[in-house]
């Protein structure tokens, strides 16, 4: 299976910047070989007509950070699923951590925006992970698998589906899980996939927090890692390259 390689750009750039970001990835991209992974970028929504029209001939996929739990009609400021598949969109992350923080979202909420995510034909990842203090009161697996069982849409399969595996003490602080704890988790987390689905196998399951060039070459060759969730460092287009390149 090849790795995804995903970059959450998060509310980060501006024309100018995404622009550069853009072509600089362009430039060093074009370089690699791309049989082993497969490149993703997040762009806030503003951004993603743009990226869209400048990746739109690469085999570099478009995603989005969220889309509505709702099909269309009278709620302001949301973005529908169907409408980022018509901006060229082929993911949606759904369930960040700072999503569930900043804006309470449940699982609930998360699986309702799923539903609307496959119906739209898009791939879902689905963000899971436990807090520094579930992980010390030691309660992190069950955390994980509640948020599992509660966020996955019916339906769901290894094509229309991602986890993505971002324990919230790693995101943005520069710790990373050792591979044997991610190892462990993601190991746990295609035990619970297999015990609903029968292709669970192929079902990718990323890493994310603080995955930086240094670190990536372990974590991604860590088993039942395909591939990872990238924020601080999808920024940067030679980091980003250079995780890529890790994988
Ligand atoms: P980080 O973010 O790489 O900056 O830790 C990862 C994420 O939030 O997806």
């Amino acid at each position: 299976m090849k790795k995804l390689i995903a970059g959450n750009w998060k509310m980060n750039g501006s024309r100018d910047e995404v622009n550069q970001l853009a072509y600089d990835l362009m430039t060093g991209l074009s370089a690699e070989p791309s049989d082993k992974f497969e490149i993703l970028l997040c762009p806030p929504f503003v951004y993603l007509d743009r990226m869209d029209k400048f990746f739109k001939a690469t085999p570099v996929s478009i995603g989005a950070q969220d889309c509505s739990p709702r099909e269309n009609g009278a709620f302001t400021g949301d973005v529908s699923a169907s409408m980022l598949a018509d901006m060229g969109c082929s993911y949606v992350i759904l369930g960040h951590s700072e999503r569930r923080t900043y804006h309470h979202e449940s699982s609930e909420d998360v699986r309702a925006k799923a539903m609307r995510a496959l119906a739209a034909g898009l791939k879902a990842i689905i963000c899971i992970g436990e807090s520094e203090k579930q992980r010390t009161d030691g309660i992190h697996m069950e955390t994980v698998a509640d948020q599992l069982e509660h966020s996955l849409p019916p339906g769901f399969n290894s094509g229309n589906t991602v986890i993505a595996y971002e324990p919230v003490w790693a995101i943005g602080t520069g710790k990373t899980a050792s591979p044997q704890d991610v190892e462990e988790m993601h190991g746990f987390i295609r035990k619970k996939l297999s015990e609903k689905i029968k292709d669970a196998g192929n079902l990718r399951i990323l890493y994310g927090g603080s995955m930086k060039p240094d670190n990536a070459a372990a974590l991604l060759a860590t088993r039942d890692v395909d591939g990872g969730l990238i924020g601080g460092a999808s920024l940067d287009a030679a980091s980003f390259i250079a995780i890529a390149s890790a994988a």
